[in-house]
């Protein structure tokens, strides 16, 4: 973390807060929660007016972004605070790069659509993925052979104790697979306001990831561009994933566990079929979805929770499901895959 850009103003600003609101539109799980308290802010001034009017701890606050990597297990006793920082600003441009800020509260897929009118490449693989640009770095979010950290540049984030907004720098934000320093060592403590991502002048183009080259060319796609490598990656997901204005979902549930090679050598030489990749410090990420279609799941249903047709990663609420009958579910998978492969699996998805 390093420069102190700004302090907020406290200058009464008479933030609205809501008490008792159902979070059901908030969430693509579609679960239907009360949040004892709830209010919006669009810029580091309101959320320090609200954060002041509230005097709670950090714990007992919440930032919701588009609400699709949450799983929401119980009514929320505190403030659920809704980012709606808006914008989209270029901020530096060379012969190469050109630097865009973007509000946190903006929505990616509708981002991302904008860098493809301007033809700013870099996110074009990151096509589709629900949610908002305030998330992107909390999860590193990535998909078919990209992630957020190949065009991060910096971000601004309030932090809840020093009541001051931080700059992070790539570096700062020690980014993992679907892992960042907002995860772990300062989950809770940091509210992002704005996100600036480097994109290209001059495509790189990656379809590395082999149904990406499958679908170009199902679409005849003689010319590779950044725009048609959006529309194959669209294709892919919608062909695959169920969409939660349908389905209650929240994407991936698990993430793919990472094995040691020699752990991976037995594992096949007992389970022949098993899908798993290399990964460039020599251990292997198993295909979590896999081993959880050969425990049984995929298919399954309880109630209103279940366990995808087609993807067997992604837990589904076919409509009244509660937070707490995913999460038993999940428990009953994790078991299962333990039993069976003696494989740990991790939830991706923030359980709150
Ligand atoms: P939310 O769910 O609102 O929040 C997620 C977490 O981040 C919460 O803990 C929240 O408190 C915190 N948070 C949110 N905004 C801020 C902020 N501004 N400051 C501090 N904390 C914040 N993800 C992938 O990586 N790749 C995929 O391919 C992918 N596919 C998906 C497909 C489907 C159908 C769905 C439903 C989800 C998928 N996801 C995928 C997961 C999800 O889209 C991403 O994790 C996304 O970045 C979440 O954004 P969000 O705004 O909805 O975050
Ligand atoms: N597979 C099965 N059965 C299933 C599902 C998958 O056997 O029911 C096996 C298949 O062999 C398949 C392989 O798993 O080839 C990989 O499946 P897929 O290509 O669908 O990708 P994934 O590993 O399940 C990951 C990300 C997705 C991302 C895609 C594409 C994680 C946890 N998930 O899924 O991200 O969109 O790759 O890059 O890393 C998310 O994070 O929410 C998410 C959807």
């Amino acid at each position: 973390m390093t420069v102190v850009t700004n302090f907020c103003k406290i200058a009464n600003l008479q933030m609205k807060i809501e008490q008792n609101i159902s979070l059901k539109s908030f969430n693509t799980f579609g679960i239907d929660v009360l949040a004892k308290e709830f209010a919006r802010f669009s810029n580091a001034d309101e959320l320090a007016e609200l954060l002041t009017t509230n005097h709670k701890p950090p714990t007992t606050n919440f930032i919701l972004g588009g609400g699709s990597n949450i799983l929401l297990t119980k009514d929320y006793d505190g403030l659920a605070m809704k980012n709606e920082v808006k914008g989209i600003q270029v901020v530096n441009e060379d012969a190469h790069h050109i630097d865009v800020r973007v509000g946190a509260g903006e929505n990616w897929h509708q981002f991302v659509m904008h860098c493809i009118q301007h033809n700013w490449a870099g996110v074009e693989n990151l096509s589709l993925i629900p949610g908002n640009v305030g998330a992107s770095p909390m999860q590193n979010i990535g998909a078919y052979g990209a992630e957020i950290k190949d065009v991060f540049y910096s971000l601004e984030a309030y932090s809840y104790t020093d009541k001051k907004v931080c700059t992070f720098t790539l570096n700062d934000c020690e980014f993992g697979y679907r892992e960042s320093v907002f995860k772990r060592k300062y989950k809770n403590q940091f509210v992002i306001l704005n996100v600036t991502y480097r994109l290209n002048k001059q495509p790189k183009f990656n379809t590395s990831y082999g149904a990406i080259e499958q679908e170009l060319e199902k679409m005849g796609v003689k010319e590779l561009s950044i725009q048609a490598i959006s529309q194959a990656v669209i294709n892919i997901r919608s062909s695959k994933l169920p969409d939660p204005k349908v389905i209650g979902n929240a994407g991936s549930f698990f993430k793919n566990p990472e094995i040691s090679n020699a752990q991976f050598s037995i594992l096949n030489a007992q389970f022949p079929g098993i899908v798993g990749y290399n990964l460039p410090n020599g251990n292997i990420k198993l295909a979590a979805g896999w081993l959880i279609e050969q425990c049984g799941w995929k298919g399954y249903r309880k109630g209103d929770a279940g366990c995808h047709t087609q993807q067997a990663l992604v837990l589904v609420n076919y409509g009244a499901a509660k937070g707490s009958d995913i999460y038993n579910l999940s428990e009953e998978i994790l078991q299962s895959v333990k039993e069976k492969f003696g494989v740990n699996l991790e939830r991706e998805v923030n359980i709150i």
